[in-house]
C-alpha cells in the first residue's frame, strides 16, 4: 500500500491525474475503472486540461464505471452516465462506444448485472480502478453488510448514502433507493487501485478502512488485501 498525503484538493487531483495519465501514456489501450461523485471531479478537469494540451490521447482507452442508479436513464442529469459524459467523456477524444456504465433502466436488472460482469471480463479486466469512499466505508455502492458481494449486483442504498447523495437532487425523495454496483471481487481484481479521499470528515473511515479489521461491515477495509493499492488523501490529520 502506498499512501500519499496531498496538500489540498487541487494537489490531490493533480497527483491522481498524473497516475491515470501515466497509465494511459504507457498503455494506450488501458481499461480504466472510473467513479462518479464529488471526489474525482478535479481529476477529470485536470485530465481534460492535459488532453487539450495534447499531452494525453484517450482514443484507444476503454472505461467501465462502478455504478449507476436504478431507474435513471443516461439522459437523466442525475444519472452517473450523464455525469461521466458531461464531466469527462464529452471533453476528450474517447470512443463513446468504449465507455461503459451499467444501464439503470434495463428491463431486467439481474440480466443487466450479469451482462456487466461479462463485459468486465470481455474487456480484459480493469488496469487502473479509481475509487472514492463513502462516509460509511462503501466502495462503489457496496454498502456495509454481513458479507462481501462479489460480482455486479443490485443494492438497496443505505439511508446514510441517500442522505449523503441528496445534495445532487432537488429533494431527498428524488434520490433513487437502489443502484447497480460493481462487486468487491471485480474491484479487487483491478491490477492497480487508486483510492482518493479529500475531506476531513472521511479521515476516520479512511483510517478504519486501511488499518482496522477487514470486514464487510466496512467494505473499504478489503482494500488492505490488494497488492497494488495507492491512496491519495487530503485531510488535516495525517495517517
Ligand atoms: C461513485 C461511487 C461512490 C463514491 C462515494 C464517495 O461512483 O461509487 O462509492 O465514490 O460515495 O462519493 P463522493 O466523492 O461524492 O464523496
Amino acid at each position: 500500500m502506498k499512501i500519499i498525503k496531498a496538500t489540498d484538493y487541487d494537489d490531490l487531483s493533480r497527483k491522481a491525474a498524473n497516475i491515470i495519465s501515466a497509465q494511459v501514456i504507457l498503455h494506450p489501450r488501458s481499461v480504466l475503472g472510473l467513479a462518479t461523485g464529488s471526489s474525482p471531479i478535479g481529476i477529470y478537469k485536470q485530465l481534460i486540461d492535459w488532453y487539450n494540451k495534447n499531452d494525453i490521447d484517450f482514443s484507444q482507452v476503454t472505461t467501465v464505471n462502478l455504478d449507476e442508479y436504478v431507474g435513471l436513464s443516461g439522459n437523466d442529469p442525475q444519472s452517473y452516465r450523464y455525469f461521466m459524459d458531461t464531466n469527462f467523456f464529452n471533453h476528450i477524444n474517447i470512443d463513446k462506444s468504449k465507455t461503459h456504465v451499467p444501464n439503470g433502466v434495463a428491463p431486467n436488472i439481474n440480466e443487466e448485472c450479469a451482462r456487466y460482469n461479462d463485459l468486465i471480463q470481455q474487456v480484459g479486466g480493469v488496469d487502473l480502478q479509481l475509487l472514492g469512499i463513502g462516509l460509511n466505508g462503501h466502495i462503489g455502492f457496496n454498502e456495509p453488510d454481513k458479507e462481501f458481494e462479489k460480482l455486479t449486483h443490485m443494492v438497496e442504498l443505505n439511508p446514510s448514502t441517500i442522505e449523503a447523495n441528496k445534495r445532487f437532487f432537488d429533494k431527498i425523495e428524488d434520490v433513487p433507493k437502489s443502484a447497480i454496483s460493481m462487486g468487491i471481487k471485480s474491484i479487487m481484481q483491478a491490477r492497480h487501485i487508486l483510492l482518493i479521499v479529500n475531506t476531513d470528515e472521511k479521515y476516520e473511515i479512511l483510517k478504519e478502512s486501511l488499518f482496522g479489521p477487514v470486514t464487510p461491515h466496512v467494505p473499504g477495509s478489503i482494500l488492505q488485501l490488494h497488492s497494488n493499492l495507492t491512496v491519495i488523501y487530503s485531510c488535516n490529520k495525517t495517517l
